[in-house]
Protein backbone atom coordinates (compact mmCIF):
# COMPACT_ATOMS: atom_id res chain seq x y z
CA UNK A 1 0.00 0.00 0.00
CA UNK A 2 1.21 3.54 -1.11
CA UNK A 3 -0.14 6.33 1.07
CA UNK A 4 -0.38 9.90 0.35
CA UNK A 5 -1.81 12.33 3.25
CA UNK A 6 -2.55 15.81 1.66
CA UNK A 7 -3.74 17.01 5.32
CA UNK A 8 -0.52 17.35 6.32
CA UNK A 9 1.53 19.03 4.01
CA UNK A 10 5.32 18.56 4.39
CA UNK A 11 7.91 21.05 3.31
CA UNK A 12 8.30 23.59 1.02
CA UNK A 13 10.59 22.34 -1.65
CA UNK A 14 13.85 25.26 -1.64
CA UNK A 15 14.26 26.61 -4.73
CA UNK A 16 17.76 25.42 -4.77
CA UNK A 17 17.08 22.04 -4.10
CA UNK A 18 18.89 20.60 -7.25
CA UNK A 19 21.94 21.88 -9.14
CA UNK A 20 24.91 20.89 -10.70
CA UNK A 21 28.90 20.59 -9.26
CA UNK A 22 31.17 21.38 -12.02
CA UNK A 23 35.22 20.67 -11.93
CA UNK A 24 38.04 20.05 -14.37
CA UNK A 25 38.34 15.80 -13.85
CA UNK A 26 37.98 13.22 -16.58
CA UNK A 27 39.23 16.31 -19.23
CA UNK A 28 35.28 17.91 -18.25
CA UNK A 29 36.72 21.56 -18.90
CA UNK A 30 40.07 20.93 -20.77
CA UNK A 31 39.16 18.93 -23.67
CA UNK A 32 35.86 18.90 -22.84
CA UNK A 33 32.82 21.83 -21.88
CA UNK A 34 36.03 24.15 -22.87
CA UNK A 35 35.03 24.06 -26.70
CA UNK A 36 39.32 25.02 -27.65
CA UNK A 37 40.44 22.51 -29.99
CA UNK A 38 44.26 22.73 -29.85
CA UNK A 39 46.03 21.09 -26.94
CA UNK A 40 48.81 22.57 -25.14
CA UNK A 41 48.12 25.67 -26.75
CA UNK A 42 50.75 27.73 -25.36
CA UNK A 43 53.53 25.00 -24.43
CA UNK A 44 52.96 25.13 -21.13
CA UNK A 45 51.93 22.30 -20.17
CA UNK A 46 55.30 20.39 -20.33
CA UNK A 47 58.96 22.34 -20.04
CA UNK A 48 60.81 19.26 -21.35
CA UNK A 49 58.93 18.96 -24.99
CA UNK A 50 56.15 20.86 -26.80
CA UNK A 51 53.51 17.42 -26.36
CA UNK A 52 50.95 17.34 -28.86
CA UNK A 53 53.10 18.77 -31.19
CA UNK A 54 55.04 17.43 -34.43
CA UNK A 55 57.13 18.59 -37.00
CA UNK A 56 55.60 18.71 -40.87
CA UNK A 57 57.57 18.41 -44.42
CA UNK A 58 61.34 18.22 -42.68
CA UNK A 59 60.86 20.79 -40.01
CA UNK A 60 62.34 20.75 -36.81
CA UNK A 61 60.55 21.64 -33.99
CA UNK A 62 61.22 22.36 -29.39
CA UNK A 63 60.33 24.53 -27.01
CA UNK A 64 61.90 27.60 -26.59
CA UNK A 65 61.79 29.56 -23.19
CA UNK A 66 63.97 32.52 -24.86
CA UNK A 67 61.02 33.30 -26.37
CA UNK A 68 58.20 34.55 -24.86
CA UNK A 69 54.93 35.99 -25.45
CA UNK A 70 54.73 37.69 -22.18
CA UNK A 71 55.32 37.37 -18.44
CA UNK A 72 52.31 34.56 -19.06
CA UNK A 73 53.05 32.22 -21.30
CA UNK A 74 56.98 31.89 -20.76
CA UNK A 75 57.82 29.21 -23.81
CA UNK A 76 56.87 29.13 -26.96
CA UNK A 77 57.36 26.74 -30.06
CA UNK A 78 60.10 27.11 -32.41
CA UNK A 79 60.27 25.65 -35.95
CA UNK A 80 63.31 25.64 -38.19
CA UNK A 81 60.93 25.50 -41.59
CA UNK A 82 62.96 24.00 -44.83
CA UNK A 83 61.35 24.70 -47.70
CA UNK A 84 57.19 24.82 -49.22
CA UNK A 85 54.69 22.03 -46.72
CA UNK A 86 57.34 22.46 -43.65
CA UNK A 87 55.75 23.33 -40.44
CA UNK A 88 53.85 21.75 -37.33
CA UNK A 89 50.73 19.88 -36.01
CA UNK A 90 48.80 19.34 -33.39
CA UNK A 91 46.74 16.49 -32.26
CA UNK A 92 43.97 17.85 -30.21
CA UNK A 93 42.56 16.18 -27.80
CA UNK A 94 42.78 12.14 -28.76
CA UNK A 95 42.25 13.75 -32.12
CA UNK A 96 40.23 17.25 -33.84
CA UNK A 97 36.99 16.79 -34.53
CA UNK A 98 35.62 17.94 -37.69
CA UNK A 99 32.27 18.62 -39.13
CA UNK A 100 30.82 19.28 -42.27
CA UNK A 101 29.85 23.02 -43.31
CA UNK A 102 30.91 23.77 -39.64
CA UNK A 103 33.19 27.31 -39.21
CA UNK A 104 36.45 27.36 -37.12
CA UNK A 105 37.80 30.72 -35.31
CA UNK A 106 41.44 30.00 -35.77
CA UNK A 107 44.21 32.41 -33.80
CA UNK A 108 47.83 32.59 -32.93
CA UNK A 109 50.75 34.63 -31.94
CA UNK A 110 53.85 34.28 -34.23
CA UNK A 111 57.15 35.93 -35.83
CA UNK A 112 59.86 34.71 -38.25
CA UNK A 113 63.60 35.15 -38.85
CA UNK A 114 64.53 34.30 -41.78
CA UNK A 115 61.30 32.71 -43.03
CA UNK A 116 59.08 35.16 -45.31
CA UNK A 117 56.41 33.64 -46.80
CA UNK A 118 52.79 33.26 -46.12
CA UNK A 119 51.69 30.28 -44.38
CA UNK A 120 48.97 27.95 -44.57
CA UNK A 121 46.51 27.28 -41.76
CA UNK A 122 44.37 23.45 -42.16
CA UNK A 123 42.42 20.80 -40.84
CA UNK A 124 43.71 17.88 -42.01
CA UNK A 125 43.48 13.91 -41.46
CA UNK A 126 45.87 11.81 -40.25
CA UNK A 127 46.07 10.44 -44.16
CA UNK A 128 47.02 13.74 -45.79
CA UNK A 129 43.17 14.34 -46.62
CA UNK A 130 42.35 18.36 -45.99
CA UNK A 131 38.87 19.31 -44.57
CA UNK A 132 39.45 22.88 -44.81
CA UNK A 133 42.39 25.35 -45.68
CA UNK A 134 43.34 29.47 -45.16
CA UNK A 135 46.06 31.10 -46.50
CA UNK A 136 47.98 33.01 -43.56
CA UNK A 137 50.14 36.26 -43.73
CA UNK A 138 53.75 35.92 -43.75
CA UNK A 139 54.76 36.26 -39.64
CA UNK A 140 56.55 39.87 -38.99
CA UNK A 141 59.52 39.96 -36.94
CA UNK A 142 58.09 40.24 -33.60
CA UNK A 143 55.12 39.10 -32.06
CA UNK A 144 51.66 39.65 -33.53
CA UNK A 145 48.16 37.91 -33.43
CA UNK A 146 47.02 36.40 -36.24
CA UNK A 147 42.79 35.64 -36.76
CA UNK A 148 41.26 33.23 -39.53
CA UNK A 149 38.26 31.17 -39.72
CA UNK A 150 38.54 27.97 -41.65
CA UNK A 151 35.24 26.25 -43.31
CA UNK A 152 35.02 22.86 -43.80
CA UNK A 153 32.88 21.93 -46.76
CA UNK A 154 29.34 20.32 -46.76
CA UNK A 155 31.12 16.89 -47.86
CA UNK A 156 33.59 16.73 -45.25
CA UNK A 157 32.97 14.09 -43.17
CA UNK A 158 32.34 13.91 -39.19
CA UNK A 159 35.49 12.76 -38.18
CA UNK A 160 37.87 12.95 -34.65
CA UNK A 161 40.94 12.21 -36.97
CA UNK A 162 41.89 15.71 -37.81
CA UNK A 163 45.37 17.67 -37.00
CA UNK A 164 45.79 21.59 -37.04
CA UNK A 165 48.71 22.19 -39.08
CA UNK A 166 50.45 25.21 -39.99
CA UNK A 167 52.98 25.04 -42.76
CA UNK A 168 54.87 26.96 -45.10
CA UNK A 169 53.06 28.37 -48.07
CA UNK A 170 54.40 29.25 -51.72
CA UNK A 171 57.75 28.30 -53.16
CA UNK A 172 59.90 31.57 -51.96
CA UNK A 173 60.77 32.51 -48.51
CA UNK A 174 59.98 29.66 -47.22
CA UNK A 175 63.10 28.37 -44.86
CA UNK A 176 64.50 30.01 -41.76
CA UNK A 177 62.99 30.01 -38.34
CA UNK A 178 58.99 30.21 -37.17
CA UNK A 179 58.16 30.89 -33.66
CA UNK A 180 53.95 30.44 -32.87
CA UNK A 181 52.53 30.49 -29.71
CA UNK A 182 48.50 30.66 -27.81
CA UNK A 183 47.67 28.53 -31.17
CA UNK A 184 43.81 27.96 -30.64
CA UNK A 185 40.73 27.11 -32.84
CA UNK A 186 37.44 27.00 -31.49
CA UNK A 187 34.24 25.07 -33.72
CA UNK A 188 30.96 27.16 -32.93
CA UNK A 189 30.51 27.73 -28.98
CA UNK A 190 27.15 27.99 -26.74
CA UNK A 191 25.69 30.76 -27.76
CA UNK A 192 28.65 31.86 -30.04
CA UNK A 193 30.35 32.70 -26.97
CA UNK A 194 33.78 33.74 -27.47
CA UNK A 195 36.27 31.60 -25.50
CA UNK A 196 33.11 29.59 -24.93
CA UNK A 197 32.00 26.64 -24.53
CA UNK A 198 31.18 23.13 -26.28
CA UNK A 199 27.17 23.51 -27.28
CA UNK A 200 25.87 20.40 -26.76
CA UNK A 201 27.53 19.41 -23.38
CA UNK A 202 25.69 22.64 -22.24
CA UNK A 203 22.36 21.66 -23.71
CA UNK A 204 22.92 18.69 -21.27
CA UNK A 205 23.95 20.57 -18.53
CA UNK A 206 20.70 23.02 -19.26
CA UNK A 207 17.97 19.54 -19.37
CA UNK A 208 19.14 19.07 -15.96
CA UNK A 209 17.22 22.51 -15.00
CA UNK A 210 20.19 23.09 -12.63
CA UNK A 211 19.16 25.60 -9.88
CA UNK A 212 22.70 26.19 -8.99
CA UNK A 213 26.34 25.98 -10.31
CA UNK A 214 28.72 24.72 -7.45
CA UNK A 215 32.60 25.52 -9.31
CA UNK A 216 35.01 24.85 -9.46
CA UNK A 217 35.94 21.80 -7.12
CA UNK A 218 36.92 19.65 -5.25
CA UNK A 219 39.84 18.70 -5.39
CA UNK A 220 40.57 20.54 -8.42
CA UNK A 221 40.15 23.68 -6.10
CA UNK A 222 42.55 22.38 -3.85
CA UNK A 223 45.65 20.99 -5.89
CA UNK A 224 48.09 18.40 -4.94
CA UNK A 225 49.70 20.82 -3.14
CA UNK A 226 49.30 24.74 -2.77
CA UNK A 227 50.55 26.12 -6.06
CA UNK A 228 48.73 23.60 -8.04
CA UNK A 229 45.31 25.13 -6.45
CA UNK A 230 42.73 27.23 -8.42
CA UNK A 231 44.91 30.55 -8.27
CA UNK A 232 41.40 32.78 -9.77
CA UNK A 233 43.57 35.63 -10.14
CA UNK A 234 45.59 34.05 -12.98
CA UNK A 235 42.24 32.73 -15.04
CA UNK A 236 40.69 36.36 -15.55
CA UNK A 237 41.69 38.93 -18.41
CA UNK A 238 42.53 37.43 -22.05
CA UNK A 239 43.92 33.84 -22.18
CA UNK A 240 46.84 34.80 -23.48
CA UNK A 241 47.86 35.96 -20.31
CA UNK A 242 46.98 33.24 -18.43
CA UNK A 243 49.21 31.21 -17.58
CA UNK A 244 47.55 27.70 -16.53
CA UNK A 245 48.46 25.41 -14.13
CA UNK A 246 49.19 21.96 -13.43
CA UNK A 247 45.59 20.22 -12.65
CA UNK A 248 47.96 17.80 -10.44
CA UNK A 249 44.58 16.30 -8.78
CA UNK A 250 43.52 14.69 -12.12
CA UNK A 251 46.88 14.93 -13.72
CA UNK A 252 46.56 17.18 -17.09
CA UNK A 253 47.30 20.56 -17.45
CA UNK A 254 44.81 23.34 -17.19
CA UNK A 255 45.03 26.56 -19.90
CA UNK A 256 42.92 28.43 -17.36
CA UNK A 257 40.88 29.51 -20.25
CA UNK A 258 37.84 28.01 -18.38
CA UNK A 259 38.44 30.46 -15.60
CA UNK A 260 36.51 32.61 -13.30
CA UNK A 261 35.20 34.58 -15.82
CA UNK A 262 34.06 31.49 -17.83
CA UNK A 263 32.94 29.63 -15.00
CA UNK A 264 30.05 32.74 -14.09
CA UNK A 265 28.96 33.16 -17.60
CA UNK A 266 28.24 29.43 -17.51
CA UNK A 267 26.27 29.86 -14.82
CA UNK A 268 24.50 32.74 -16.36
CA UNK A 269 24.05 31.19 -19.98
CA UNK A 270 22.35 28.25 -17.30
CA UNK A 271 20.12 30.98 -15.74
CA UNK A 272 21.36 29.42 -12.37
CA UNK A 273 23.20 30.94 -9.43
CA UNK A 274 26.89 30.54 -9.04
CA UNK A 275 27.42 28.49 -5.23
CA UNK A 276 31.50 29.61 -5.03
CA UNK A 277 33.96 26.99 -3.68
CA UNK A 278 37.15 29.58 -2.18
CA UNK A 279 40.67 28.04 -1.75
CA UNK A 280 40.79 27.97 2.35
CA UNK A 281 44.48 27.14 2.98
CA UNK A 282 44.34 23.35 2.33
CA UNK A 283 46.02 21.25 -0.33
CA UNK A 284 45.01 17.76 -1.10
CA UNK A 285 48.66 16.22 0.37
CA UNK A 286 48.31 17.81 3.37
CA UNK A 287 50.00 21.71 2.83
CA UNK A 288 47.81 23.66 5.18
CA UNK A 289 48.11 27.73 5.97
CA UNK A 290 47.59 29.40 9.10
CA UNK A 291 47.82 32.28 11.59
CA UNK A 292 49.27 35.02 9.78
CA UNK A 293 49.87 33.24 6.57
CA UNK A 294 46.83 32.49 5.88
CA UNK A 295 45.76 36.23 5.43
CA UNK A 296 46.66 36.73 1.39
CA UNK A 297 44.28 33.74 0.57
CA UNK A 298 41.64 35.36 2.58
CA UNK A 299 42.23 38.43 0.71
CA UNK A 300 42.30 36.56 -2.14
CA UNK A 301 38.82 35.41 -1.65
CA UNK A 302 37.81 38.66 -0.77
CA UNK A 303 38.58 40.32 -3.89
CA UNK A 304 36.99 36.94 -5.48
CA UNK A 305 33.77 37.96 -4.43
CA UNK A 306 34.08 41.67 -5.27
CA UNK A 307 34.87 40.30 -8.92
CA UNK A 308 31.91 38.44 -8.93
CA UNK A 309 29.31 40.90 -7.02
CA UNK A 310 31.38 44.73 -6.80
CA UNK A 311 30.25 47.53 -8.84
CA UNK A 312 31.95 48.15 -12.08
CA UNK A 313 33.40 50.58 -10.44
CA UNK A 314 35.12 48.55 -7.27
CA UNK A 315 38.27 47.28 -8.00
CA UNK A 316 37.89 43.53 -9.20
CA UNK A 317 34.31 44.60 -10.04
CA UNK A 318 36.28 46.72 -12.62
CA UNK A 319 38.18 43.73 -13.90
CA UNK A 320 35.08 41.47 -14.42
CA UNK A 321 33.56 44.16 -16.50
CA UNK A 322 36.68 44.70 -18.67
CA UNK A 323 36.44 41.12 -18.96
CA UNK A 324 33.02 41.92 -20.92
CA UNK A 325 30.64 41.40 -17.74
CA UNK A 326 29.41 45.08 -16.43
CA UNK A 327 26.92 43.83 -14.49
CA UNK A 328 27.60 42.46 -11.03
CA UNK A 329 26.63 38.30 -10.84
CA UNK A 330 24.00 37.33 -8.04
CA UNK A 331 25.82 35.30 -5.08
CA UNK A 332 24.69 34.08 -2.19
CA UNK A 333 26.81 30.81 -1.12
CA UNK A 334 30.15 30.56 -0.36
CA UNK A 335 31.85 27.70 0.70
CA UNK A 336 35.12 27.37 2.40
CA UNK A 337 37.64 25.06 0.95
CA UNK A 338 36.41 21.24 0.03
CA UNK A 339 36.34 18.11 1.76
CA UNK A 340 38.24 19.57 4.77
CA UNK A 341 37.64 16.39 7.04
CA UNK A 342 40.87 15.35 4.98
CA UNK A 343 42.87 18.07 6.83
CA UNK A 344 44.58 15.59 10.10
CA UNK A 345 46.37 18.60 11.57
CA UNK A 346 43.01 19.96 12.31
CA UNK A 347 43.63 23.09 11.10
CA UNK A 348 40.08 24.21 9.36
CA UNK A 349 38.92 25.10 12.57
CA UNK A 350 41.37 28.07 12.40
CA UNK A 351 41.00 28.30 8.65
CA UNK A 352 37.39 28.29 8.45
CA UNK A 353 37.31 30.80 11.15
CA UNK A 354 39.56 33.31 9.44
CA UNK A 355 37.36 33.28 6.25
CA UNK A 356 34.34 33.37 8.17
CA UNK A 357 35.03 36.23 9.74
CA UNK A 358 36.68 38.58 7.11
CA UNK A 359 33.86 37.46 4.45
CA UNK A 360 30.99 38.02 7.03
CA UNK A 361 32.13 41.55 8.14
CA UNK A 362 32.66 42.44 4.38
CA UNK A 363 29.70 40.52 3.16
CA UNK A 364 27.51 40.17 6.30
CA UNK A 365 24.32 38.93 3.66
CA UNK A 366 26.82 36.49 2.38
CA UNK A 367 25.98 32.23 3.54
CA UNK A 368 28.67 30.15 4.32
CA UNK A 369 28.88 26.41 3.69
CA UNK A 370 31.70 24.27 5.97
CA UNK A 371 32.56 21.50 4.63
CA UNK A 372 33.65 19.43 8.16
CA UNK A 373 32.15 20.82 11.62
CA UNK A 374 33.20 23.73 13.22
CA UNK A 375 32.79 24.46 16.98
CA UNK A 376 34.01 28.44 16.95
CA UNK A 377 32.09 30.03 14.38
CA UNK A 378 28.38 29.29 12.94
CA UNK A 379 28.31 28.22 9.54
CA UNK A 380 24.79 27.82 7.28
CA UNK A 381 25.01 24.99 5.36
CA UNK A 382 27.10 21.61 6.01
CA UNK A 383 28.46 20.34 2.53
CA UNK A 384 28.24 16.69 3.06
CA UNK A 385 29.76 13.94 0.39
CA UNK A 386 28.95 10.54 -0.26
CA UNK A 387 29.92 7.31 -3.06
CA UNK A 388 28.45 4.66 -2.08
CA UNK A 389 27.10 1.56 -3.97
CA UNK A 390 23.94 1.27 -5.07
CA UNK A 391 22.32 -0.65 -2.74
CA UNK A 392 23.74 1.63 -0.12
CA UNK A 393 21.88 4.77 -2.14
CA UNK A 394 18.62 3.13 -2.18
CA UNK A 395 19.00 2.58 1.73
CA UNK A 396 20.27 6.16 1.72
CA UNK A 397 16.63 7.51 1.14
CA UNK A 398 16.05 7.27 4.36
CA UNK A 399 19.31 8.63 6.08
CA UNK A 400 18.24 12.57 6.96
CA UNK A 401 14.59 11.14 7.76
CA UNK A 402 16.88 10.76 11.42
CA UNK A 403 19.05 13.46 11.46
CA UNK A 404 18.60 16.49 14.24
CA UNK A 405 16.64 19.21 12.58
CA UNK A 406 18.62 20.96 15.44
CA UNK A 407 22.08 20.55 13.62
CA UNK A 408 22.97 22.30 10.28
CA UNK A 409 21.32 22.04 7.24
CA UNK A 410 22.84 20.41 5.07
CA UNK A 411 23.99 20.83 1.37
CA UNK A 412 24.45 17.65 -0.12
CA UNK A 413 27.45 18.99 -2.82
CA UNK A 414 28.37 15.58 -4.02
CA UNK A 415 27.00 12.81 -4.33
CA UNK A 416 26.35 9.39 -6.45
CA UNK A 417 25.65 5.38 -6.62
CA UNK A 418 28.85 3.80 -7.71
CA UNK A 419 28.04 1.23 -10.40
CA UNK A 420 29.57 1.92 -14.20
CA UNK A 421 31.93 3.26 -16.32
CA UNK A 422 32.18 5.96 -17.64
CA UNK A 423 28.81 6.43 -16.56
CA UNK A 424 26.54 4.99 -14.13
CA UNK A 425 24.18 2.16 -15.31
CA UNK A 426 20.36 1.41 -14.74
CA UNK A 427 21.05 0.08 -10.73
CA UNK A 428 23.39 2.81 -10.37
CA UNK A 429 20.43 5.61 -11.91
CA UNK A 430 17.27 3.81 -9.44
CA UNK A 431 19.93 3.77 -6.46
CA UNK A 432 20.29 7.65 -7.25
CA UNK A 433 17.10 8.00 -7.74
CA UNK A 434 15.95 6.55 -4.49
CA UNK A 435 18.01 8.47 -2.88
CA UNK A 436 16.52 11.73 -4.26
CA UNK A 437 12.98 10.66 -2.82
CA UNK A 438 14.95 10.89 0.55
CA UNK A 439 16.34 14.54 -0.39
CA UNK A 440 13.19 15.69 -1.57
CA UNK A 441 11.47 14.56 1.78
CA UNK A 442 13.87 16.00 3.94
CA UNK A 443 14.10 18.91 1.99
CA UNK A 444 13.06 20.80 4.79
CA UNK A 445 16.34 20.17 6.37
CA UNK A 446 18.65 18.89 3.04
CA UNK A 447 18.20 22.36 0.87
CA UNK A 448 20.70 22.15 -1.91
CA UNK A 449 22.37 18.86 -3.51
CA UNK A 450 24.11 18.01 -6.85
CA UNK A 451 25.69 14.93 -8.32
CA UNK A 452 28.94 14.40 -8.49
CA UNK A 453 31.29 14.34 -10.75
CA UNK A 454 29.14 15.34 -14.16
CA UNK A 455 31.89 14.52 -16.92
CA UNK A 456 33.60 12.22 -18.53
CA UNK A 457 35.72 12.10 -21.78
CA UNK A 458 35.94 8.32 -22.55
CA UNK A 459 39.41 8.48 -23.68
CA UNK A 460 40.27 9.95 -19.96
CA UNK A 461 37.90 7.82 -17.48
CA UNK A 462 40.21 9.04 -14.66
CA UNK A 463 37.29 8.52 -11.81
CA UNK A 464 34.99 5.71 -12.79
CA UNK A 465 31.67 6.77 -12.56
CA UNK A 466 30.15 10.17 -14.32
CA UNK A 467 26.68 11.52 -15.44
CA UNK A 468 27.34 12.46 -18.81
CA UNK A 469 30.13 11.03 -20.96
CA UNK A 470 31.23 12.34 -24.65
CA UNK A 471 34.21 11.84 -27.28
CA UNK A 472 35.25 14.88 -29.61
CA UNK A 473 32.40 14.69 -31.83
CA UNK A 474 29.01 13.48 -29.28
CA UNK A 475 28.03 13.39 -26.08
CA UNK A 476 25.11 11.00 -24.05
CA UNK A 477 23.00 11.32 -20.76
CA UNK A 478 23.30 8.49 -18.34
CA UNK A 479 20.02 6.74 -16.99
CA UNK A 480 20.99 8.57 -14.26
CA UNK A 481 20.93 11.43 -15.44
CA UNK A 482 17.70 11.26 -17.51
CA UNK A 483 16.43 10.14 -13.65
CA UNK A 484 17.15 13.15 -12.58
CA UNK A 485 16.05 15.00 -15.45
CA UNK A 486 12.50 13.45 -14.95
CA UNK A 487 12.50 14.04 -11.31
CA UNK A 488 13.37 17.34 -11.40
CA UNK A 489 11.29 18.43 -14.23
CA UNK A 490 8.36 16.37 -12.65
CA UNK A 491 7.83 18.53 -8.84
CA UNK A 492 5.96 20.28 -7.50
CA UNK A 493 6.22 23.15 -4.84
CA UNK A 494 5.10 21.14 -1.90
CA UNK A 495 6.18 17.21 -0.20
CA UNK A 496 3.26 15.44 1.01
CA UNK A 497 3.94 12.50 3.55
CA UNK A 498 3.71 9.30 1.49
CA UNK A 499 4.62 5.79 3.14
CA UNK A 500 5.17 2.84 1.41
CA UNK A 501 4.18 -0.59 3.31
CA UNK A 502 5.17 -3.31 3.24
CA UNK A 503 6.96 -2.85 -0.84
CA UNK A 504 10.42 -4.09 -0.22
CA UNK A 505 12.59 -2.41 -2.93
CA UNK A 506 10.24 0.55 -3.12
CA UNK A 507 10.87 4.11 -1.86
CA UNK A 508 8.49 7.08 -3.05
CA UNK A 509 7.89 10.58 -2.31
CA UNK A 510 5.01 13.18 -3.39
CA UNK A 511 4.87 16.51 -4.23
CA UNK A 512 2.01 18.89 -5.26
CA UNK A 513 1.46 22.23 -7.21
CA UNK A 514 -0.16 24.30 -5.70
CA UNK A 515 -0.65 26.32 -8.78
CA UNK A 516 -1.82 23.93 -10.94
CA UNK A 517 -3.37 21.25 -8.18
CA UNK A 518 -1.05 18.30 -10.08
CA UNK A 519 0.36 15.66 -7.88
CA UNK A 520 3.35 14.10 -8.37
CA UNK A 521 4.14 10.98 -7.10
CA UNK A 522 7.83 9.40 -7.92
CA UNK A 523 8.38 6.00 -6.92
CA UNK A 524 11.85 3.98 -7.63
CA UNK A 525 11.24 0.36 -7.89
CA UNK A 526 14.96 -0.90 -7.12
CA UNK A 527 13.48 -4.81 -7.46
CA UNK A 528 13.47 -7.23 -10.23
CA UNK A 529 9.70 -7.78 -10.15
CA UNK A 530 6.92 -5.65 -11.13
CA UNK A 531 5.02 -4.35 -8.04
CA UNK A 532 1.68 -3.88 -8.09
CA UNK A 533 0.15 -1.68 -5.68
CA UNK A 534 -2.53 0.43 -3.91
CA UNK A 535 -1.93 3.67 -3.80
CA UNK A 536 -4.50 5.89 -1.55
CA UNK A 537 -4.91 9.69 -1.82
CA UNK A 538 -6.09 11.74 1.79
CA UNK A 539 -7.68 14.87 2.02
CA UNK A 540 -7.58 15.18 -1.62
CA UNK A 541 -11.40 15.73 -2.90
CA UNK A 542 -11.34 14.11 -6.19
CA UNK A 543 -8.40 13.29 -8.72
CA UNK A 544 -9.19 13.31 -12.22
CA UNK A 545 -9.49 9.94 -14.07
CA UNK A 546 -6.60 10.54 -16.83
CA UNK A 547 -3.16 11.39 -16.13
CA UNK A 548 0.21 10.59 -16.94
CA UNK A 549 3.66 8.32 -16.10
CA UNK A 550 6.81 9.13 -17.02
CA UNK A 551 8.73 5.86 -16.90
CA UNK A 552 12.24 5.09 -16.66
CA UNK A 553 12.98 1.42 -17.04
CA UNK A 554 15.07 -0.82 -19.12
CA UNK A 555 15.67 -4.68 -19.84
CA UNK A 556 18.18 -5.18 -16.87
CA UNK A 557 20.27 -3.54 -13.90
CA UNK A 558 23.11 -3.44 -16.07
CA UNK A 559 21.44 -1.59 -19.23
CA UNK A 560 23.16 1.68 -19.74
CA UNK A 561 24.12 4.06 -22.43
CA UNK A 562 27.09 4.12 -24.33
CA UNK A 563 28.62 6.98 -27.12
CA UNK A 564 26.94 4.17 -29.40
CA UNK A 565 23.84 3.61 -28.14
CA UNK A 566 22.70 6.39 -26.26
CA UNK A 567 19.36 6.17 -25.78
CA UNK A 568 19.17 2.44 -24.52
CA UNK A 569 17.60 3.33 -21.19
CA UNK A 570 15.64 7.00 -21.84
CA UNK A 571 12.01 7.86 -20.50
CA UNK A 572 8.77 7.24 -22.11
CA UNK A 573 5.72 9.12 -21.24
CA UNK A 574 2.21 7.17 -21.05
CA UNK A 575 -1.54 7.95 -20.60
CA UNK A 576 -2.93 6.79 -17.65
CA UNK A 577 -6.47 6.13 -17.06
CA UNK A 578 -8.55 4.71 -14.42
CA UNK A 579 -7.38 7.48 -11.93
CA UNK A 580 -8.83 8.16 -8.07
CA UNK A 581 -8.26 8.97 -5.15
CA UNK A 582 -7.91 5.28 -4.53
CA UNK A 583 -6.56 3.35 -7.25
CA UNK A 584 -4.02 0.23 -8.32
CA UNK A 585 -0.96 0.90 -10.63
CA UNK A 586 2.10 -1.75 -11.56
CA UNK A 587 5.68 0.00 -11.37
CA UNK A 588 7.69 -2.04 -13.50
CA UNK A 589 11.10 -3.69 -12.41
CA UNK A 590 14.04 -1.96 -12.30
CA UNK A 591 11.85 1.48 -13.06
CA UNK A 592 11.83 5.23 -11.75
CA UNK A 593 7.63 5.90 -12.39
CA UNK A 594 6.51 9.49 -11.66
CA UNK A 595 2.68 9.50 -11.76
CA UNK A 596 1.33 12.85 -13.08
CA UNK A 597 -2.31 13.25 -11.35
CA UNK A 598 -4.85 16.15 -11.19
CA UNK A 599 -6.01 17.02 -7.65
CA UNK A 600 -9.44 18.63 -7.68
O1 LIG B 1 33.95 14.29 -7.45
C1 LIG B 1 35.24 13.77 -7.45
C2 LIG B 1 36.01 14.15 -6.18
O2 LIG B 1 35.45 13.53 -5.07
C3 LIG B 1 36.01 15.61 -5.82
O3 LIG B 1 36.99 16.31 -6.50
C4 LIG B 1 36.29 15.59 -4.36
O4 LIG B 1 35.71 16.68 -3.68
C5 LIG B 1 35.73 14.26 -3.90
O5 LIG B 1 36.63 13.57 -3.12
Amino acid sequence: LLTIDARRPGPTVPSRLGGIFFEDINHSGEGGLYAELVSNRSFMADPRAPLHWSALGGATIALDPTAPLNEALTRSLRITVRGPGSGAANDGYWGIPVRPATTYRASYFAKADGHTGPLTLALTGTDGTVYARTAAPAPGRDWRRYDLTLRTPPTAPATMEARLTVTTAGTTGTTGTLWLTQVSLFPPTYRNRPNGLRPDLMAALAALRPAFLRFPGGNYLEGNVIADRFDWKKTIGPVERRPGHRNSAWGYWSTDGLGLPEYLQMAEDLDCEPVLCVYAGYSLKGEHVTGEALRPFVQDALDQIEYITGPATSPWGARRAADGHPAPYPLTYVEVGNEDWFDTSGSYEERYAAFHDALTRTYPHLKLIATTPVRSRPYDLIDEHYYRSPAAFAAGAHLYDRRDRATPKVFVGEWAAQEGRPTPNLRAALGDAAWLTGILRNSDHVVMSCYAPLFSHVRDNIWATNLIAYDGLTSYHSPSSYAQQLLRSHRGDTVLPTEVRALPGLSAVTTRDHRTGRLYVAVVNTGGTPRTTSVRIDGIRTIEPSGRAEILSGPGPEATNTLSDPTAVVPRSVPLNGLGTRFTYTFPAYSVTVLRLHGG
